[in-house]
């Protein structure tokens, strides 16, 4: 057992986990932070994104051992962010999702795209989130949310 001390959604965390552990069963199982869901555990699908120091990552390719020291926030650690919530609305208004497997690790890496690269446009709306898998929806509309999104920032800026 490896002992380590980080924080998850602003509170600190003091334990110690098998060297083997992934920070996707670490935030599940040890902590019960469940929004994170585990797809294809082998860091294609992009279920599991979490934000590492600010940064998307993929938390079941993410040893729980190396977080020691480092700041991590699930989707439960969003509750009350404006962007997040303007992310979730323009989501439920362009129908997409359906089944909502992938959602929380699309709305992960929709907020960290949105915060560290503005003005992204259609084509490159679908690089940045091509890691990001859906068996359902067909992309439209996780596509049009983020360019609402995008759309409703430039005006503001
Ligand atoms: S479950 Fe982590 S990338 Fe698929
Ligand atoms: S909504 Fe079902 S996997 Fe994306």
């Amino acid at each position: 057992m490896i002992a380590i001390s980080l924080t998850v959604n602003g509170e600190t965390v003091e334990t110690s986990v098998d060297a083997r552990m992934s920070l996707a069963d670490f935030l599940r199982e040890r902590l019960h932070l469940t929004g994170t869901h585990i797809g294809c555990e082998h860091g294609v699908c992009g279920a599991c994104t979490v934000h590492l120091d600010g940064v998307s990552a993929r938390s079941c390719i993410t040893l729980a051992a190396a977080c020691d020291g480092r700041d991590v926030k699930t989707i439960e650690g969003f509750e009350a962010d404006p962007l997040m919530d303007a992310i979730r609305v323009e989501f439920s208004r362009e129908h997409a999702l359906q089944c909502g497997y992938c959602t929380s690790g699309m709305l992960m890496t929709s907020h960290d795209l949105v915060t560290r690269f503005p003005g992204l446009d259609e084509a490159d709306i679908r690089r940045e989130m091509s890691g990001n898998i859906c068996r359902c929806t067909g992309y439209q509309g996780i596509v049009r949310a983020l360019r609402n999104i995008y759309a409703a920032n430039s005006k503001v800026g």
